[in-house]
């Protein structure tokens, strides 16, 4: 029954269909929208724009802010109409990281808890339209989204034209599962009162000026579920060397029996990695991310974990219907929030997470790259990595020692493009082995990580890069510039590698 979803009457006359909703739209606007991962994002609107643009060829170039990659439906149908003129904050679409990589599509990827404050502050220019899908509209006419909360509490409040996608697809038992709080700005900002990431301290909905409401769509299109993301052998090794430190770390004093709250990144490896700990023994585990991955689901079945606190759920296809058809089992221990609130740097420090995230490649020093492949072109963009890299208790990166069949390695003397800094990593994974590299001067760091992390094919060359580095002058942070910085470029041609196989070509988060 359409009036159980619309529970605000006046906007039951609001009901029209995705093309009249679009022609809100108009060239130069900026458009943000509700999505994080390809959860939870606007559907039919935006492919009724692209289908309108190509129909009538009207110049149509948009600002689109979101809160992190959407779905194909949104960021594909877009680029591919040509009408996305600059993008924010972050993407995994092939389309779109195509247009950006040609320089067609002007990107800039921001640390997701920034996104909502530099909205509020004007960063982006005034929203012209928000498109929100949800799954209700509240008696008051308040917003209950459906598997993502991302910047759209801001997006609504800032927006001058609200269009509501409410996606029929979406059980209606998703509401209950959102906490929505937004801070005030400085200097008017609170202490966040969240000091267990099973609090709640907001609303279950998003709450709304209901005239701004200019548009009600209905839909039932699905998600777009990434693909199941099995493991494999060299992730299995990476998850028992992690969990290994991990137990390290409890029987040193560290690390409390049940960890403290962790937070895990985005991609295949991430989730694999997260597997590992089903078989680690240990329990009553708590999570403060910003996805929840399929392996999540697992820990919670299995009793290990209590509760996960995030912007929205990456469930693969099999998962995601064992979560959608059991909600009232995973009510109280799924949490839906801001991105600003679920990647908050305030409460990341204060409940001490452990951060482990995905790079591309590491260098000797500590630094990580994990958004450009060859320095040049993104992949996909820095995500909430550095919310939670830079904040965390234990900051993690894994990496798989070797890309491409071995052709790469992804310890580097110098990385291309710098993400996170070796100030900020404290302990590297890979198939090879842990580097702790806690307490030890650049120097000590490098050694470790070669000799711990790298793959022994390249570990050779690499000791010998830092000898070398090593008489030729400075001894604090050894480099040969030239070297360092032709080093990627060395190796493409050491390995007779055409750079086309190179290129950023996956999608992942
Ligand atoms: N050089 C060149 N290519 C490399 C490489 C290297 N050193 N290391 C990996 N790659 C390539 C892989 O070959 C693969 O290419 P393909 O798509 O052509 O198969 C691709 O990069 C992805 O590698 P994979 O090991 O399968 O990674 P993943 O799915 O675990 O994703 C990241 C890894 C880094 C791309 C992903 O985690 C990411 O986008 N991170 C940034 C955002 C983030 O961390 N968000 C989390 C915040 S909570």
């Amino acid at each position: 029954m359409l009036t159980q979803r619309i529970r605000y009457a006046p906007l039951l006359d609001k009901v029209v269909t995705a093309d009249e909703a679009a022609t809100h739209i108009r060239d130069g606007m900026t458009v943000a929208t509700s999505g994080f991962t390809p959860f939870g994002y606007p559907k039919r609107v935006p492919q009724a724009l692209a289908d309108r643009v190509r129909r009538t060829g009207e110049p149509m170039k948009l600002t689109l802010l979101t809160g992190a990659s959407v779905g194909d439906q949104l960021d594909g149908a877009l680029a591919r109409a040509g009408i996305v003129d600059r993008r924010f904050p972050y993407q995994t679409n092939d389309d779109t990281r195509k247009s950006i990589n040609q320089g067609a599509i002007k990107y800039q990827d921001l640390h997701l808890s920034h996104v909502a404050q530099e909205v509020r502050y004007g960063f982006f220019g005034d929203i012209d339209v928000a498109i929100i899908e949800a799954v209700a509209i509240t008696e008051d006419g308040g917003i209950v989204p459906s598997t993502s909360v991302g910047n759209s509490p801001t997006f609504v409040q800032k927006a001058k034209k609200i269009i509501v996608e409410l996606n029929l697809n979406q059980p209606s038992g998703l509401e209950g599962m959102h906490d929505v709080y937004i801070p005030a700005d400085p200097p008017a900002r609170q202490p966040i009162p969240l000091v267990h990431p099973s609090d709640r301290i907001g609303t279950p909905f998003i709450p709304t000026d209901p005239e701004k409401i200019q548009a009600v769509v209905i839909t039932d299109i699905p998600d777009a579920p990434p693909a199941d993301a099995p493991g494999d052998a060299v992730a299995d090794t990476m998850a028992g060397h992690l969990v290994e430190f991990l137990r390290h770390e409890v029987k040193v004093g560290r690390l409390p029996s049940n960890l403290l709250p962790l937070q895990s990144g985005v991609g295949a490896l991430a989730n694999a990695v997260l597997r590992g700990l089903l078989d680690a023994g240990f329990d009553d585990l708590t999570m403060y991310s910003e996805v929840v991955q399929d392996s999540v689901l697992d820990l919670i079945d299995a009793g290990i974990l209590k509760v996960a606190s995030a912007s929205s759920i990456t469930f693969s296809g099999r998962v995601l219907t064992r979560f959608l058809s059991q909600l009232d089992k995973y009510r109280d221990k799924i949490i839906l929030r801001p991105q600003e609130i679920s990647n908050n740097p305030e409460i990341i420090r204060r409940l001490g997470v452990i951060a482990m995230n995905t790079a591309i490649e590491v260098d000797i020093y500590g630094n990580v790259n994990s958004t450009h492949v060859l320095g040049t072109n993104v992949m996909n963009g820095i995500g909430g990595s550095g919310d939670f890299a830079r904040n965390a208790y234990l900051t993690i990166f894994t990496t798989r020692s070797i890309a491409k069949d071995g052709n790469i390695t992804s310890i580097v003397p110098m990385v291309s493009h710098v993400d996170h800094t070796e100030h900020d990593v404290k302990v590297i994974v890979t198939e090879q082995g842990v580097a702790d590299l806690r307490g030890l001067c650049p120097r000590e760091r490098a050694r470790r990580i070669i000799s711990c992390c790298a793959h022994p094919d390249y570990r050779d060359m690499l000791s010998d890069y830092l000898e070398r580095a090593e008489k030729a002058g400075g001894k604090h942070t050894p480099h040969i510039l030239d070297e360092a910085l032709g080093w990627h470029c060395a190796f493409l041609k050491w390995k007779t590698m055409k750079p086309m196989a190179l290129q950023p070509s996956r999608k992942t988060g």
